[in-house]
């Protein structure tokens, strides 16, 4: 790691919210593994740091290096396999955590030293137990001591939406001064609304001294369901980076989801005007992979991702897509990296839909055998939710659906 070398992605010429590209911090491996239930080991950090990369993150937050020796190395391994994301280090304030995320990232072809120190009022006195000065003494010594290690180095003033403006305007304002040239205000416990999103940031952006030095960004957690609305809102309001995790794991509710803000911001561009790197074709790939290494599921109706997300049931929403796909559907399941949209056979299926599927099987049939066909079809869907096609060919055959298993 060379203290002189910017990183392209984050120079602080980047910082204008004039500038059409939002950039993208995957936090998965750091803030979404630190859920329950999704810890990852090296190999496995290894193998989503690679799809993350091909994905076309411009940050990967790869680890906590202080917080175990397998956390150091995980960070390490990912900092020396990736060549163009740059590659991110979380560190507390303090100069142990420094030293060793700095280390970590030794061999980084770009490399991020992330430090956070909370600035809200309930942190500072029931978490921190240190003053205002405090607060800001000890963010500003160690983002310089950072930048002995790093031209870039990002600084999150955790708990930012439950913090003073003015303070949050003071901290930053130090922040840039020292060095710092991304500055994260995060919704760390997810409380925040779209609204004073957009409040707090065209506040920061007007008053924190030699704002466009540095990129701001936004970090929102789902406690209340607005982690992505938050995030849209923040950069609506100048924020050029979002910090998100694939299929929004995270602490409780999980963060942003990285695949629903890239797609909010790809179907709406001509409403944001605004880019990101992600090749949106691999957003379905890397969301299964991390469902498989982490052995979690998504939900069936998740946004983007979900198995739902591209199915339909419903007779008149079929008929519908077989008209025009644009009458249910706002975006392509190709563009997400999904084969195709699937009528699903069920029973609020209608005879257009199964029409079609039977005539994909092979077989045809005129007006009054089809009418038949359908009251046997439906008597069947009653009682079996997912009708296949093997019940399909049996129904073209003429077999009693109560004979089909
Ligand atoms: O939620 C939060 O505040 C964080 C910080 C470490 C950025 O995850
Ligand atoms: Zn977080």
């Amino acid at each position: 790691m060379n203290p002189e070398t910017v990183n392209p992605t984050d120079h602080a010429e980047g910082g204008d919210s004039a500038e059409d590209r939002v950039r993208i911090f995957d936090t998965t491996l750091r803030d979404g593994e630190q859920a329950p239930g999704f810890s990852m080991d090296r190999r496995a950090k290894l193998c989503m740091a690679q799809a993350l990369e091909t994905l076309g993150v411009d940050v990967l937050e790869a680890g906590f290096p202080q917080a175990s020796p397998d956390d150091f190395a995980a960070v390490d391994e990912i900092a020396r396999t990736l060549r163009n994301t740059t590659v991110c280090a979380l560190a507390r304030c303090q100069n142990g955590d420094i030293d060793t995320a700095a280390r970590a990232l030794e061999r980084a072809h770009h490399a991020r030293i992330h430090l956070f120190l909370s600035t809200s009022p309930l942190h500072r006195e029931h978490k921190l137990g240190m003053s205002k000065s405090q607060v800001l003494e000890t963010a500003v010594a160690s983002i310089e001591r950072a930048r002995k290690y790093s031209a870039d180095v990002e600084f999150s003033a955790e708990d930012a939406l439950r913090t003073e403006p003015d303070f949050l305007v003071e901290v930053f304002s130090a922040a840039i001064a020292a060095g710092a040239t991304t500055l994260n205000a995060p919704d760390t416990v997810g409380y925040t609304t779209p609204a004073e999103m957009v409040e707090l940031f065209t506040y920061l952006r007007k008053h924190v001294r030699d704002a466009h030095k540095a990129v701001f960004s936004a970090h929102c957690h789902d406690d209340l369901g607005m982690a992505v609305a938050n995030s849209l809102a923040a950069v609506s309001a100048g924020a050029r980076q979002v910090e998100c995790t694939i299929n929004g794991i995270g602490e409780r509710a999980g963060n942003a989801a990285l695949e629903e803000i890239v797609m909010a911001l790809k179907v709406r561009a001509p409403h944001f005007g605004l880019r990101t790197n992600i090749d949106t074709r691999k957003l379905y790939p890397t969301s299964r992979l991390l469902t498989q290494v982490t052995g979690q599921a998504v939900p069936r109706n998740k946004a983007v991702v979900g198995e739902n997300a591209f199915a339909h049931e419903s007779g008149i929403h079929q008929h519908g897509m077989l008209k025009h796909r644009g009458t249910y559907e706002i975006m392509r399941p190709q563009d997400v990296g999904i084969a195709e949209t699937t009528l699903v056979l069920g029973k609020h299926s209608g005879r257009h839909a199964l029409r079609q599927r039977l005539e994909t099987l092979g077989h045809t049939f005129d007006e009054a055998a089809m009418e038949g066909i359908f009251k046997r079809f439906k008597t069947l869907a009653d009682r079996k939710r997912d009708i296949r096609d093997e019940d399909l060919e049996a129904l073209a055959l003429g077999q009693d659906p109560d004979a089909i298993g």
